[in-house]
């Protein structure tokens, strides 16, 4: 139906006859000529109408703001001072010969040149206006870019395309499973995989040796700006290899396709122990462009006059942390007051501050609510934390856990309002994880999942098993976890181990996933993998501020689709057939009881 995209015109075409298809952007009318602004995925192109052709006149004069239409016509330069070269067609127009309406359409819920005007709830009600928005097209438009790069870099690698199944078993990836009752078993339920995690294992024992795949994976859990309740992996597998080879290989992965889609050369990607990542940077995903860091203080701070100091100082499981930043001197009292609601977030109890006005007055050139307690100490910590004149200096002390995230939340957004960044792509590596973690309960938890394998022997393991690492590996790019994967146990009795020390007894374990422990006694390879987040890839990538803005039919912060209205209610005939019986009654039908 159509010669060219309205994007694709420009002054090369001059004098040729086109024919374009796509929706009326804006109208005009100018005093007996008509202007239609043509709009398609590609981009806008300037259509005139005249009165010279009556047929296609009466057909424009008809035309409204989205309104479907086949245009045919020839192009031509605008005329001098008409020109518009911030417009990539801006340089021509095309007059029409023909102009046939395709379709009508009903005024739309919001125009998309004020699509800011409405919220983001009606523009996810009508998602499919939304998506005609340029900028919503050229972020889907670089996602097929991307997932097209990562394809052939995959399969240039030898990596077999192989899919998976949703309706499944739980997957221990430690999310809530979305369940999906079985008719035909009564009472029991398919869980829709949180990843394809147990099945990508299977295929290396099945000899597959290397697996990707582009997976939808599902997980019922609290929704952020960076979290979906269905999301994508790019999942990948690989036997007979060792961390170096799959940090390898997907590192060239992340390298070329930022190269491919935005001709950007990323720097090196450092490797960083989560333990330094931890100490530096209070986070396990380190925003490398902004150049703060956390200096731990605990020492000096043991014999302070100040309990709030002196105690985590002293504890175990405390820590002190300090954070310079420079310049932030001129920080106001009420600044510092939000930042301290800010850190009260992460369940910071306070936020000590030192001013440093002009070190060379000592204790006179300081401001601070704290100092008075710091008497013998103060020049070891200004010379601990490089103090400066223009600094500002921030402290937290509490358990470990507290301070690092909330002093590490606080370098974030530091980072972020006094635009302190220092490059504008910053990768890495996080490794040695510990394998285990504490989080109060009674039993601990796997820090990666079950079946990722320590770097110590079973009976190291079994001995202290808190202080065990892990050999998983996260790549993190500018704060974002981007993805993350393991080398896996490929031998039962460190398997057995790994289960004992989460205490999953083996009637649990066979439970759940006896298949995969099974599949383990025959001839299993050392294997390992990794899996990206899709969303969160293009995200970055297009500089989108959530993955909603990437997926074509994202869901809301509640878990709800807005557009299809689901998750809905099902008829009392349906709920019959699966043996369900609601505790409320359903809405919908009434002929079951
Ligand atoms: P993990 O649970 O770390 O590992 O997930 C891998 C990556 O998936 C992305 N991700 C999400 N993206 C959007 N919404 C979510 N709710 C969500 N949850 C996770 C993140 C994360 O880094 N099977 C292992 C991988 C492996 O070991 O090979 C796994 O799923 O970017
Ligand atoms: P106070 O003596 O309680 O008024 O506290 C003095 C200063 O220490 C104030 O700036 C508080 O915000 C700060 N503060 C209180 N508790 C903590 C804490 N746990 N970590 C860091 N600073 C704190």
């Amino acid at each position: 139906m159509r010669s060219h995209y309205c994007g694709q015109l420009n002054e090369t075409l001059v004098d040729q006859e086109v024919t374009l298809c796509g929706w009326v952007h804006r109208r005009r009318d100018h005093g007996g000529v008509i202007f239609l602004d043509m709009r398609d995925r590609d981009g806008i192109a300037q259509v005139v109408v005249d009165p010279d052709t009556p047929e296609a006149f009466a057909s424009a004069d008809r035309a409204r703001s989205e309104f479907v239409l086949r245009i045919r016509g020839r192009v031509r330069m605008r005329p001098e001072g008409t020109q518009n070269p911030g417009m990539p067609t801006g340089l021509i127009e095309v007059l029409a010969k023909d102009v046939e309406v395709l379709n009508t359409a009903a005024t739309p819920p919001f125009q998309l040149d004020e699509h800011g005007k409405v919220g983001e709830e009606v523009r996810l009600k009508h998602r499919y206006i939304d998506l005609r928005r340029p900028e919503m097209i050229d972020k889907l438009r670089l996602r097929s870019r991307i997932t097209h790069s990562v394809r052939a870099y995959l399969e240039g690698e030898g990596f077999l395309d192989i899919e998976t199944p949703i309706l499944t078993r739980a997957t221990p990836e430690g999310a809530r499973d979305y369940l999906v009752p079985s008719r035909t078993h009564e009472g029991q339920f398919f869980a829709l995989p949180q990843s394809p995690q147990l099945f990508k294992q299977l295929l290396m024992v099945s000899g597959l040796d290397r697996y990707y795949q582009i997976a939808k994976c599902f997980r019922d859990e609290d929704l952020r700006a960076d979290r979906q309740p269905e999301f994508t992996q790019i999942d990948l597998e690989a036997s007979f290899v060792d961390e170096d080879a799959i940090m390898g290989i997907t590192e060239r992965m992340i390298r070329q396709l930022f190269k491919d889609v935005l001709d950007v050369e990323l720097p090196e990607f450092p490797r960083m122990p989560y333990a330094e990542a931890m100490r530096r940077y209070g986070s396990d995903k380190p925003d490398l462009r902004i150049p703060l860091e956390l200096v731990d203080v605990d020492d000096l701070m043991k014999d302070v006059d100040f309990k709030v100091f002196s105690g985590p100082a002293r504890a175990d499981d405390g820590r002190v942390a300090a954070l310079r930043v420079p310049g932030g001197a001129r920080l106001t009292r009420k600044e510092i007051d939000e930042y301290t609601k800010f850190v009260g977030i992460y369940g910071a109890k306070g936020l000590a501050w030192i001013k440093v006005n002009e070190r060379a007055k000592g204790l006179e050139g300081l401001q601070s609510p704290i100092v008075k307690f710091m008497d013998g100490i103060i020049e070891t910590l200004l010379d601990r934390v490089g103090a400066e004149d223009g600094d500002i200096i921030f402290f937290g002390a509490d358990t470990a856990r507290v301070v690092s995230e909330a002093i590490g939340a606080l370098r974030v957004k530091l980072g972020e309002d006094l635009e302190l960044y220092t490059r504008e792509w910053a990768p890495l590596w996080v490794v040695d994880f510990p394998m285990f973690e504490d989080d109060g309960s009674a039993r601990l938890q796997a820090l990666h999942h079950p079946f990722t394998a320590p770097s110590c022997d079973v009976e190291t393991l079994k001995a202290n098993p808190v202080e065990a690492l892990s050999r998983a590996y996260d790549m993190v790019l500018n704060g974002t976890e981007l993805g993350g994967g393991s080398i896996r146990i490929h031998d039962q009795a460190m398997q057995r181990a790994v289960l004992d020390v989460l205490g999953i007894g083996e009637e649990e374990a066979n439970e759940k996933f006896g298949f995969l422990l099974d599949a383990l006694k025959f001839g299993a390879p050392p294997h390992g993998g990794l899996a990206f987040g899709l969303d969160r890839l293009v995200m970055l990538m297009t500089g989108a501020r959530t993955i909603r803005e990437v997926i074509a039919f994202p869901k809301t912060q509640s878990a709800a689709c807005l557009m299809t209205d689901a998750p809905g209610e099902v008829s009392a005939e349906q709920l019959k057939e699966l043996n369900i019986r609601l505790r409320h009654k359903p809405k919908v039908g009434d002929d079951a009881s």
